[in-house]
Order: structure tokens, then sequence, then C-alpha cells
């Protein structure tokens, strides 16, 4: 994977104006969950709408490596038959998670109470990223697992018995949290997890969907061990973070509107529309009626000027993922934007303060990094030029959204791993007028 990353490259020629009607790809963190809880279901899951990214399919690997047999009629429609909750084997070799930290930190979880060891690496990226933050309290129900340096890869130790946790978690993680409830799953009694700051939550519906008693209340997650899966249906709504990018560039070009069908807004993820509705951005969002368990709309945006801002640090988790597309607007926008409280973006697929700060720079964007947040003047014209993601595919697709701001060209390079979130991104930005050749 790395190996082609570094010759993939996007040139941009500068656009005026995005517009038109797009579908947005599954979502990513929904498709890794449908694909877990299936497994361990009892009877058939039919996912549709899954992610056909190679994060998404590292996770379908890793589970058929464990036995489970997954169907793929159609590329966007998963049929799992679940091999119950105690049904999986161990895989013949090293369970290699690609790029994909929610497939890595999540599956750690969902193997701990297993009778089987497992080990479980990454790409050049995912072997870099801290993983004792799930490592930690997973030993505290009894687990037994190795990191490598706190990192990949991770070993885990079969057989180990767990019991219940209360935990309190030093940081928001949802990744973290689902993580805990998928071990809480193999524990004998109660645990409880409890967040700093409200996290995306599909792991807490999905569970219910598959007939898991659960229960929530404020920051608080309660949960009992030993509850079996249900296999069922799954309707994974369009990618916010995917959408993003679209309604960023809507935000700056869509002078007749752009509209976005189908996107997943679950309040947990959508930070990203008050942080732009702040700076005077035009974004209507028209729920669909018959959304399941989790909310479905319509995004419709137009462009407008956009001001800077102080970000609350409240919203830092519910637009985790955006922030690298939020710093494109915040360009934009005249006068300053302030981001702090966002450590957590060193420690994505890439340092993504660092990246996009750097890239920023490059086209003429004065910033000044904080030691977590950044502080953007926005308002100025953009030049063109060369841009490294650092693989980081939503460094990339940021920087393809800021030809709609630069005077001249721009030249991304390192791109191949947009396909671990978003392969469609090049044809529907050229769908939705931007100059992309890849
Ligand atoms: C995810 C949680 C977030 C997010 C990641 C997907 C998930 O990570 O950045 O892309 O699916 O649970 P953290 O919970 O570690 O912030």
């Amino acid at each position: 994977m790395t190996g082609t990353a570094a010759k993939r490259r996007y040139r941009l020629q500068p656009s005026a104006s995005v517009r038109g009607e797009l579908r947005m790809p599954g979502d990513k963190s929904i498709s890794h969950r449908a694909l877990m809880l299936g497994g361990i279901a009892q009877g058939v899951t039919e996912v549709s709408g899954f992610l056909a990214s190679e994060d998404c399919l590292a996770t379908l690997s890793a589970l058929r490596a464990m036995g489970v047999t997954i169907e793929r009629p159609q590329q966007t429609q998963v049929r799992v038959h679940g091999v119950g909750r105690d049904g999986l084997s161990a895989a013949g070799a090293p369970l290699d998670l690609g790029n994909a930290g929610t497939a890595i930190r999540l599956l750690i979880g969902l193997l701990a109470g297993q009778r089987f060891d497992s080990t479980l690496i990454g790409d050049a990226s995912l072997m870099r990223r801290p993983m004792e933050r799930v490592a930690q309290p997973l030993r505290t129900m009894g687990a037994r697992i190795d990191t490598t340096d706190g990192k990949p890869p991770v070993h885990i130790h079969g057989g180990a018995s767990l019991s219940a946790i209360d935990y309190v978690m030093p940081m928001a993680s949802a990744q973290v949290k689902s993580a805990v409830l998928l071990a809480a799953l193999y524990a004998s009694g109660t645990s409880s997890v409890t967040e700093p700051a409200p996290t995306r939550d599909h792991t807490e519906r999905m569970l219910r969907d598959f007939g898991v008693e659960l229960t929530q209340q404020q920051r608080t997650v309660r949960m009992a061990g030993g509850q079996p899966l249900r296999g069922c249906r799954v309707e994974v709504p369009g990618d916010f973070s995917s959408a993003a990018f679209f309604i960023v560039a809507g935000c700056l070009g869509a002078r007749d509107g752009l509209t976005l069908r189908d996107v997943g807004v679950n309040p947990t993820r959508t930070g990203l529309l008050d942080m732009l509705r702040m700076m005077g951005a035009n974004i209507e969002v028209r729920p669909r009626a018959d959304s399941s368990a989790e909310p479905i709309a319509d995004i419709h945006v137009r462009s407008s000027p956009l001001r800077g801002i102080r970000v609350p640090e409240a919203l830092v988790p519910l637009a985790i993922d955006e922030f690298p597309i939020f710093f494109i607007a915040a360009a934009a926008a005249s006068g300053e934007t302030v981001v702090t409280g966002a450590g957590e973006l060193r420690v994505k697929e890439s340092d993504r303060l660092g990246a996009m700060a750097r890239g920023l720079q490059a086209l003429g964007v004065s910033c000044e990094l904080l030691p977590e947040g950044i502080r953007i003047i926005g308002g100025t014209p953009l030049r063109g030029g060369h841009i490294e993601s650092d693989g980081d595919h939503r460094i990339a697709m940021s920087f393809a959204v800021a030809s709609l701001l630069t005077a001249g060209p721009l030249e991304i390079d390192d791109v191949a791993n947009v396909g671990t979130s978003f392969p469609d991104f090049p044809a529907l930005a050229r769908a939705a007028g931007l100059k992309l050749e890849d």
C-alpha cells in the first residue's frame, strides 16, 4: 500500500465553482461496525450501502480469516453469516488492518475475550499509532495484551476471562469506548464507560439493532456482558466525513447550490455544520422521514462569505475527522480562526495539524501551530503550489477542495490512500466541477 502511495498524484487547475447533486459513499465507521457485529451475531446480517474502501475491506478480510463467511452480491451489499459470540476461530497469520485505526482498535476489544491468540498489524502509518489507549482498560478487565512500545504489532493472548469494568475514559474517543464495549460483551458482570465529552455513538445504536440491551445516561453507557447478538439489516448512510469535503466546497463555490443526498447526520458527527454556520455558511439540512437507527438527510449548501471563528472545544470530538477540510474553510474566511483542545489530530493517519499547516503555508496562508491546535489567518489570496499529503486521505482531499481558492495549479502528492475511505472522490469531485486529474 505504501509502495504505490508515493506514485499517485492529483493535479488540479483552479476552479471557480461547484454545483449539482451528489450521493456520498457509505459511512466508514458504520461499515466497520456492521461487519464486526454481524460476524459475532447469530444468523445473517444484510448490510446495504456498505463502503467498499480499503479500510473496510481490511476489516472484512480479518473477519473472513477468523472463519466468518461474508458474501458480497454487489459492491455495496454485504451478507455476513454470523458465527455467534463464541464462534470466531484463530486466523492463521497476523491480521493486517492496513491504514484502518478503527479496525485495529475495535478488533483489539473484540478479540480480548476470545479463546485464541491474535496478532494485529497495519501499514506504516498504523504501525506508528498509539494502542495503549485501548490496551490499558482491557488489561484492567483481565485481558492479556502486548503492544510494541505502545504501538502495533499488538499481540492478544487468548483464554483470558474478562470481568466487567467501570471505565472513566481520560480522552474523548469513540474507538476506545467501542473497544471497551466490545470486550464487555465477553465479560462477566455489567460494565460502564463514561466519556469526558460526547463522541460518535454508532456502536451503541448498532448494538441495540442487534438486540443488545444497554442504557445511556448523560455520558455513561452501561451494558451487561454475555448478551447474544441477533443478525439484522443495517442500512449504512452516506458518510458525513466524506460529504464534509463537498460541504466546504459548496460553502466556497456553490453559487447555484450543491446538494448531497442521503448523508448520515448523527449529531455526534456533525460538529462541522455548527462550525461552518458560526462562520456564516448557508447550509440547509433536510431530514429524510424514514431514517432508521441513524438519522439521514439531504444537505443543501450555497456559497456565502465566511468569517473566522474561535472553535468551541466541545465541538472538537464532534468534528474530529473534519478539521483538515475545516482549515480550508478557515483559509477562505476573513480574519482569524483559532482551534484549541485538538491535540488528538496529531495522532491520526498523519499529524494533521502539522501536515495542514505546512500545506497552507505552501499556498501562502499565514498560520501558527499551537501545542494542541492552530491559528489560521484567512481571507488572503492563495497561490498554487505543491502539497505533500503525508499519505493521509483527508489531507489530500482537503487540498483538492482548496483549488476553489488558488490562483494557480495545485499538485498533491501521495494520494493513493484516498482509497482507504473514499475511492470515488476524484470522480465525484470532477462531477461537482473541480478540475482534477489523477
Ligand atoms: C472513529 C472514531 C474517531 C475517528 C475515526 C473513526 C470510529 O477516532 O477519528 O476516524 O469509527 O470510532 P477517535 O475515537 O479515536 O477519536
